[in-house]
């Protein structure tokens, strides 16, 4: 199967997950599940949810352990969404070619959608498994969070907000790109291993090298994107980093200074896969794909 079939098949797959997850649940509260709904499922690319389906089942893991911990990493992502949207954060209006959540509903409601989300994944993860070793399943609970809070994607995103407007060397830049970025796909490659077989973990250092340069590597795309993308393939403002006097990859090294850092990291992480003794092909043509992608 070719890598368009499989993208297209893995985003057919976690969103009818994602929607039956939000459907069967019992809404105390309707409108916010509406917002829930309205930010988890409406659009996105999956790219998350695709790492931690696909490293795990090369990792040998039971496919329903993944999808709960694909979805898990997709609610945490989509609620970074929601709140990196809001006006005291970066005020954008569009998302996944959408008004964004606050818009369409309210800022009160968009802060507690994306709080209930992150919840709602903590609650995936830690739902009983019987496939998955418990010492393993706390360990991807303790991963998530990691890669979710002052350590990484809540870190990253209180460093971005302070580099706004300053030109900070590019070390500085890039630890606000690894952190706010670059941890969630790490934390989604790391769950795809820890539910696999034992002998899997030997390779999880490769593993986690390849998603920290395609993590970082996947935001510098973002960033050069915001330069020369356009609004209606984006399904975001396209010139909105310009706008807000955002620090990015563009506004330190240049359009061509992205590009070739984006071309140095996308080598680093084909290098970290290769040093994985199994079949990364899949894997190897979804970072291509990802890091010359338009929107
Ligand atoms: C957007 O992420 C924010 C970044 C971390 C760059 P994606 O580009 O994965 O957004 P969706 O999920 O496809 O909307
Ligand atoms: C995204 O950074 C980081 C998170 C949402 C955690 P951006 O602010 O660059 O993402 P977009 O461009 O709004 O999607
Ligand atoms: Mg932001
Ligand atoms: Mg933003
Ligand atoms: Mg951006």
């Amino acid at each position: 199967m070719n890598l368009a079939q499989q993208l297209n098949d893995t985003k057919e797959h976690i969103n009818q997950y994602l929607s039956r997850l939000l459907q069967e649940r019992v809404a105390i509260a309707p409108r916010l599940n509406e917002a829930m709904h309205y930010a988890l499922v409406l659009g996105g690319k999956r790219v998350r949810p695709f790492l931690t389906l696909h490293v795990g089942a090369l990792c040998g893991a039971d496919q329903h352990s993944l999808e709960r911990a694909a979805a898990a990493v997709e609610c945490i992502h989509a609620y970074s969404l929601v709140h990196d949207d809001l006006p005291a954060m970066d005020n954008d209006s569009l998302r996944r070619g959408h008004p964004t959540c606050h818009i369409a509903f309210d800022d009160a409601t968009a802060i507690l959608a994306g709080d209930a989300l992150q919840t709602l994944a903590f609650e995936l993860l830690s739902s009983p498994d019987k496939k998955l070793n418990p010492n393993r399943q706390l360990e991807m609970i303790h991963v998530l969070a990691d890669g979710s809070g002052d350590r990484g994607m809540c870190g990253g995103q209180a460093l971005d907000l302070a580099a706004t407007g300053n030109a900070v060397p590019e070390s500085e830049l890039a630890q606000v790109h690894i952190h706010k970025t670059g941890a969630l796909i790490r934390a989604a490659v790391q769950l795809g291993v820890l539910a696999g077989h034992d002998d899997a973990q030997s390779y999880r250092a490769h593993f986690d090298a390849f998603a920290h340069y395609l993590g970082l590597a996947f935001q510098v795309r973002d960033d050069i994107l915001d330069v020369i993308g356009n609004t209606e393939s984006l399904g975001k403002t396209q010139g909105s980093d310009i706008q807000a006097n955002k620090t990015t990859y563009v506004s330190i090294l240049g359009l061509e200074g992205a590009q070739q850092r984006l071309h140095d990291l996308h080598h680093k992480a084909l290098h970290a896969l290769g040093k994985i003794p199994y079949n990364t092909q899949l894997l190897e043509a979804f970072a291509d794909h990802l890091l010359n992608r338009d929107h």
